[in-house]
């Protein structure tokens, strides 16, 4: 493999629209043309924001040449990324690390707050592949819904809308883990998809991890080169890197990682509980 190809193509990319997705969520949206450029849900880029930082973010939307990524500010690189504006200029590298598989036949999807952004283009591409999909959308509150107006209009008899909100402001009022247990008591799934935040996934995983159900997950660590050179996002005990074998992990994978749901590592490798 050439040196390009291994980190990632670097390429300059103009911002062609910004969309305010919630409050404070926005996505950025530039064209790719080069044809090489392909893309399985779960896969993500590394965005260098000049005179920044350069970070890892999903691919949220998917219609070649228009490429999008959906960022939720909470600290300088994400704020800097969200306040860019229609032909600032950003640096793309990949797309990286493994995606979703689609071989599921009734999929439970479960997104929290801006870990829905992998799960829209999942969404999209399962309903191509004919499976019946239940779309849970979870937040704290109404106002932090990620793709909720959009999802609300898609019009196919395979897909379910639901959301949950902590505080009850809109659909199901609880925590995501504990509507997940009720979902699975009322229908059948063959699989369940998410992303957000780890204690949030590592609550899916204790419910199905004893039953038939396949269990996919997007986890996110610190990372700094995105393309396996830097050994940031090494996993306990195994070593696995999420920039190569992740972001998308199986059940029977996370079993192995004794790390997940327990803690992740800072800038530096300084273990930080959850
Ligand atoms: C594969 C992958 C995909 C991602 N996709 C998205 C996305 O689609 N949208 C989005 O908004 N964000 C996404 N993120 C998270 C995003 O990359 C981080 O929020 C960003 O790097 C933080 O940079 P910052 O300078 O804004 O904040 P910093 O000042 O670096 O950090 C602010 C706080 O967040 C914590 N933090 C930073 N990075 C991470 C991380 N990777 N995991 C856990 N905690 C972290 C820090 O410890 C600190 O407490 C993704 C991360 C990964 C690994
Ligand atoms: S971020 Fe460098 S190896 Fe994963």
């Amino acid at each position: 493999m050439n040196m390009d190809n291994l980190v990632g193509n670097p390429q300059s990319v103009k911002v062609s629209e910004v969309v305010h997705e919630t409050l404070s969520a926005r996505t950025i949206i530039f064209n790719i043309k080069r044809p090489s450029f392909t893309f399985m849900p779960g896969q993500f880029l590394m965005i260098w924001i000049p005179e920044i930082d350069e970070i890892p973010m999903s691919i949220s939307l998917w219609e070649p040449p228009k490429v999008g990524v959906t960022v939720l500010p909470i600290g300088e690189a994400t704020e800097a990324l969200s306040s860019l504006h229609q032909n600032d200029w950003v640096g793309i590298r990949g797309p990286f690390g493994s995606s979703f598989t689609l071989d599921s036949k009734s999929a439970l999807v479960v997104g929290g707050g801006v870990g829905m952004a992998p799960l829209r283009p999942l969404v999209y591409s399962l309903l191509s592949n004919d499976v019946n999909v239940t779309l849970l959308i979870a937040a704290k509150t109404r106002d932090d819904l990620m793709f909720f107006a959009e999802f609300s209009q898609v019009k196919n008899s395979r897909f379910t809308l639901k959301t949950s909100t902590d505080d009850g402001s809109e659909g199901i009022k609880g925590l995501a883990t504990d509507v997940v247990k009720e979902l699975l008591k009322e229908s059948k799934y063959d699989t369940l998809y998410t992303c957000g935040p780890e204690l949030m996934i590592y609550g899916f995983y204790n419910t199905v991890k004893e039953s038939k159900i396949s269990f996919q997950a997007s986890l996110e660590r610190y990372m700094k080169c995105g393309c396996g050179l830097c050994g940031t996002c090494a996993l306990d005990p195994t070593g696995s890197l999420v920039c190569v074998e992740g972001p998308i992990y199986t059940g029977k994978h996370l079993t192995k990682i004794s790390e997940f749901g327990k803690y992740h590592r800072d800038a530096v490798g300084v273990k930080k509980k959850f």
